[in-house]
């Protein structure tokens, strides 16, 4: 099968995506798979980026087209000026959106894949949308009896909520984030008055939904999830630890500079509580209705009490991230990772 690399995209995560296609590309290719690299740019626009070779390369090739797909011709990718017969468009057979963020990890391009009857893979439209909003994610985790980090939330043009109120009932130390983004874009920890100001308007940036939530001090650990034919399995526990330096693990510790992220796969855990989160991943993975993939995101505070941050349906596939490395380190080479879950999707 033809598989179309969806990436880039509109959110602020659009860098993040370029990371995770390139480790996604170089897989499907190893894979066998022939690949139909589609970049889209900030703006929304849609590029056919044929690779010569197996580099992968962000910048867009000059011979680029912008394209689009059409609906009732599953997969057909058509160049939107009429210039791309000389292209010679392929047609794919299953999507694989690299993307993260609003406008391709929420539903929205998904709704789209779905509209035009084309295969792809992950989550649902609904489970997208759901994931998106840590907020409404948290009230079906809670639902579900699962444990979540302590919050309020603050909508835009509310009254303001001051720290110290939020501190009386959520504990000493907050964490401001936005509700729907990733890769603690706008984030912030927020221990005073005026630290919590700067991150509610740092947050309020990136939409109209803030979470407040009691900042855990303790460990960060993930599980990957991914679908089998007896159902959804999660992986080995991976631990995120950060560099003295920071006091959180940030946009730049996750990106920018390699050398503070650092990540133990598996992760030194008492057998007890590593089987304790791996359930809670696969329970809080049905009980937001997702398929295919996702990255379950924990605490562990420091009396042993676990939390569940958030799931991310579309995680992270850059050469830092967790999910490919502790499903390999579960007996899933990234070749096989692949080769599953466009199976998954054609089936
Ligand atoms: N949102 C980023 C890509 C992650 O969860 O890995
Ligand atoms: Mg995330």
């Amino acid at each position: 099968p033809v598989v179309g690399l969806f990436f880039g995209g509109r959110s602020a995560e659009h860098v993040v995506s370029i990371r995770s296609a390139a480790t996604l590309h170089a897989a499907l290719r190893a894979a066998g798979y022939r690949v139909v690299p589609i970049g889209i740019e900030r703006g929304g626009v849609w590029r056919y980026m044929p690779l010569a070779s197996d580099a992968f390369h962000a910048a867009v090739d000059p011979r680029a087209c912008a394209v689009t797909l059409a609906p009732g011709r599953a997969g057909q990718l058509l160049p939107c000026d009429g210039s791309g017969e000389a292209y010679d468009l392929p047609r794919i057979d299953v999507a694989f959106p690299a993307l993260h963020g609003p406008f391709g990890e929420d539903g929205c391009l998904q709704g789209l894949f779905e509209t035009c009857g084309l295969p792809y893979v992950g989550v649902g439209v609904l489970a997208g949308a759901v994931t998106m909003d840590k907020e409404v994610t948290k009230r079906l985790l809670m639902q579900a009896g699962l444990p979540v980090v302590p919050y309020r939330l603050h909508r835009r043009g509310a009254p303001l909520p001051t720290w110290q109120a939020l501190s009386d009932s959520l504990g000493p130390r907050l964490y401001v984030k936005p509700a729907s983004l990733g890769s603690s874009i706008g984030t912030a920890p927020a221990d005073d008055e005026a630290a919590f100001e700067r991150a509610l308007a740092g947050a309020l940036e990136h939409g109209d939904k803030v979470l407040i939530e009691r900042r855990v001090i303790g460990r960060e650990l993930e599980c990957g999830v991914m679908d089998t034919e007896d159902g959804p399995v999660a992986s080995v526990v991976g631990e995120i630890r950060t560099g003295t330096e920071r006091a959180f693990y940030d946009y730049d510790a996750k990106y920018a500079d390699d050398s503070t992220a650092i990540v133990d796969v598996p992760a030194r855990l008492d057998a007890a509580t590593g089987q304790r989160l791996r359930t809670m991943a696969v329970e809080a993975f049905r009980a937001t209705g997702c398929r295919d993939l996702a990255r379950v995101d924990f605490f562990l505070g420091e009396h042993g009490e676990l939390f569940i941050n958030e799931l991310n349906t579309l995680p992270g596939f850059t050469s830092i991230s967790l999910y490919p490395r502790m499903l390999e380190a579960s007996g899933v080479p990234i070749k096989d990772q692949v080769t599953r879950l466009v199976e998954l999707a054609l089936a």
